[in-house]
């Protein structure tokens, strides 16, 4: 899939009957290379103040929920600044080499300083999620962190991070949801459409559309059981299916249990 098309997932009127008026995302990979790398150097502090912090305490549930083999190796596609990789290295008992991917530059920049105390086995490459580098059952485990909704391709992204898992691994998806009381929702799209683009900006002193580029891109992400039926149909079985801090994200993992249909 060349990195220039746009995504065609349905910007979901029926899902969220608020989102009328949204157009569908651009994620061609250079626009979103480019905006990552615009944001890099304010990408933590930015991501730390949205979230009032609690990004963290997601990553730790995400470390809790996939068990890992005392050696063997972890991919995390789309990691960005590294956070959840160096969360496996820091916080779970194996010994795994921990390899972290990611196609923008100066974000994996980001991630290389700070990996200090398990730099041994946190390795960073440069890969697009869309075509990742390594052959088929290479893993014990794959995962994502707020990435896979950025890609251009959302089907192709779980069918390659199940394609790189072994039999029996893990592929975890930690992902940015809506709540699903009416009420809660409500309030959320109010502060997520009308605030927080403001805010990231000012954060992330960064002019260009990245932060009104989140809430869209959350709103037309096919999350919940549209995401469960991909995860099945790439040969994972849905293993838990859990809203974190009332459905403001979802970790999602499967087991690889077959081959993709
Ligand atoms: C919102 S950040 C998430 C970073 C990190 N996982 C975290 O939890 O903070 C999304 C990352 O996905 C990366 N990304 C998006 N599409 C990608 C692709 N096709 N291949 C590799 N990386 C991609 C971006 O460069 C960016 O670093």
């Amino acid at each position: 899939m060349p990195l220039s098309q746009h995504s065609t997932a349905d910007s979901s009127s029926d899902a969220c009957p608020e989102a009328h008026s949204l157009e569908t995302v651009d994620k061609s990979g250079a626009r979103v290379q480019k905006m990552f790398a615009e944001i890099a150097p304010r990408y933590d502090l930015t991501n730390r103040v949205l979230s009032g912090g609690i990004d963290v305490w997601w990553r730790h549930v995400t470390v809790s929920r996939v068990p890992l083999p005392e050696c063997g190796a972890l991919l995390d596609v789309c990691t960005g600044t590294g956070d959840l990789a160096i969360a496996f290295a820091k916080n779970s008992t194996s010994n795994m080499q921990i390899v972290g991917a990611d196609f923008c530059r100066p974000m994996l920049t980001e991630g290389i300083h700070k990996r200090m105390g398990v730099s041994g086995r946190v390795k960073f490459i440069e890969a697009d999620a869309m075509q990742l580098p390594f052959s088929n059952e290479s893993f014990d485990a794959v995962t994502v962190a707020f990435g896979l909704r950025n890609m251009v391709d959302t089907r192709r992204g779980v069918f390659e991070m199940a394609r790189v898992c072994r039999m029996g691994g893990r592929v975890a998806v930690l992902e940015f949801s809506l709540p699903s009381n009416r009420f809660i929702r409500s309030l959320y799209l109010l502060y997520f459409r009308n605030l927080l683009p403001h805010c990231g900006a000012m954060l992330a002193r960064n002019t260009s559309a990245a932060y009104a580029y989140l809430n869209r891109s959350v709103e037309e992400f096919p999350s919940g059981e549209k995401l469960a039926s991909l995860f099945r149909s790439a040969g994972l079985e849905i293993e838990s299916m859990r809203p974190l801090t009332f459905g403001i994200a979802t970790l999602y993992v499967g087991i690889k249990r077959g081959a993709t249909e």
